[in-house]
């Protein structure tokens, strides 16, 4: 592994004079992970102001039929956002069904906290004026106590969306390429374009699963990330955990160095037992797995999630967190990533009581799913079975010209065809609630394929 030039921080940090850091070449900057051991220093209580630098992205997509468009984050490219009031929103997956109790009075309770004038302050708990923790320490045990990990196998970052793009920051060095399924959550590909790495897609099988001998046969010495869902968007098919096996330890034999990450977005959602979970693939091969509190949790706007990996792959995964400042042997600096308010919700989220809310939130979603499938087939669409917490419907005509005209009457879906052309004439429609499900079936029978519709709000995200 190439080591990136050290700054002047790192130097100071390491107790060396500052001098002129030799700038390292963009690839190595981009793909190479510094050498950073993960330790909790004691008492570290510095917060050093440094200018990062790194790429800016937004995962904001033109509107319409046209190709994902990266936005580079500059003024006059960035683009207004979906629309939050008097839509109903059921695009993107979120809950219905609010967070767990206890997270509402954890996040009042951290608002409320006093700004100290002192600090440190016997008896102070920091507030929001303060960095959060930034080596995340209760969160990252949490996470792996929930889980049965030991802590060196956890990370904790501001969603699933974040892993992504630290996964690409760290496994897609110059010249390797990403593989994931030709329809999937689209954040991966954007980020490997973005750097410059080469998509390569597998087919989905012919029940809309994920192809993992397909996605075996693409696999070679420049595979230097796999992404998967599982369950799948926008299909939410299901693999099992065993072909899951079969399929890291083949990659394995096939590309010793390829990373596997597999996405558990939804996998809260899924009523099998035992779950299909692939957390116990970790400790022997190269795969990090994502959770998020996105979903089941229902925390979407505070931004919260973590990773369990191989501890080797977390490692490298540390000097790639928003906010990192530098680090050497024993240290890992940065200015945090999930706030304050995002951890106090993810501490309540995870305890006892957050959990067993989950097992509730599993159960209506089921049922708000049956009859978001059932009221669809009714209206004559029919839809694959999903584990998760969301249907693809097939339309009698175009799935982009349904959007539209679902979005003239302020319902947000996406269309499959932002996923795959495969999926054009499809529609994926989340599980909302049974106000909002009532809306989409009162709207959807007025609905007439032959008249064409604008393609709906003006910028749309496609793909996710
Ligand atoms: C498959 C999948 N992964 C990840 C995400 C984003 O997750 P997070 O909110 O944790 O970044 C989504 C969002 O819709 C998704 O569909």
């Amino acid at each position: 592994m190439q080591k990136p030039e050290r700054t002047d921080f790192d130097r100071e940090a390491a107790g060396q004079t500052p001098g002129p850091a030799a700038p390292a070449p963009a690839a190595a900057i981009a793909h190479s992970p510094p050498s950073s051991g993960f330790s909790r220093p004691l008492g570290f209580n510095t917060i050093l102001k440094s200018s990062s630098t790194g790429i800016l992205t937004a995962a904001a997509f033109g509107c319409g039929s046209a190709p994902a468009r990266p936005v580079t984050g500059r003024a006059e490219e960035t683009t207004p956002g979906v629309p939050v009031e008097g839509y109903v929103r059921l695009a993107f997956n979120e809950s219905p069904f609010g967070p767990p109790p206890g997270v509402q009075a954890a996040v009042e309770e951290m608002l409320g906290r006093p700004y100290a004038l002192e600090y440190p302050d016997p008896g102070f708990l920091p507030g929001i004026n303060r960095y959060p923790d930034f080596l995340n320490v209760e969160l990252t045990d949490l996470a792996a106590r929930r889980h049965g990990f030991s802590t060196r196998a956890v990370i904790v970052c501001c969603g699933i969306s974040e892993l992504i793009y630290m996964c690409s920051q760290a496994f897609l060095g110059t010249g390797k390429h990403l593989l994931m399924p030709e329809a999937g959550f689209q954040l991966p590909a954007h980020y490997a374009g973005r750097k410059g790495n080469p998509v390569r897609t597998a087919p989905l099988d012919r029940s809309h699963g994920i192809d993992l001998d397909a996605l075996l046969d693409r696999t070679d010495g420049d595979t230097g990330l796999i992404y998967l869902a599982n369950p799948n968007s926008p299909t939410g098919a299901l693999l099992p955990r065993e072909q899951l096996k079969s399929f890291a330890q083949a990659a394995e034999r096939k590309s010793p160095e390829t990373v596997v990450l597999i996405d558990e977005a939804y996998m809260d959602y899924v009523l099998e037992s035992p779950l299909p979970e692939a957390l116990s693939l970790v400790r022997n091969h190269r795969v990090v797995v994502g959770r998020t509190l996105s979903k089941a949790f229902g925390l979407a706007g505070l931004r919260a999630g973590y990773a369990v990996g191989n501890e080797e792959l977390v490692l490298e995964l540390n000097g790639f967190l928003s906010g990192y400042l530098g680090g050497d042997p024993g240290w890992r600096m940065f200015e945090g990533n999930v706030n304050r308010l995002g951890a106090a919700a993810m501490v309540a989220a995870l305890s006892d009581e957050g959990l067993a809310y989950l097992e509730t939130v599993r159960t209506r979603n089921a049922a708000q799913r049956n009859r978001l499938a059932e009221g669809l087939r009714g209206l004559g669409y029919d839809s694959l079975p999903s584990h998760a917490s969301f249907v693809l419907a097939r339309t009698d005509s175009d799935g982009e010209n349904l959007r539209g005209f679902l979005c003239s009457r302020k319902i947000l879906v996406q269309d499959g065809g932002s996923f795959h052309p495969r999926y054009r004439d499809w529609v994926r429609i989340s599980v909302g609630s049974r106000e909002d499900l009532d809306t989409l079936f009162e709207a959807l029978q007025v609905y007439d394929p032959s008249v064409s519709y604008p393609a709906g709000f003006p910028v749309f995200y496609h793909g996710i």
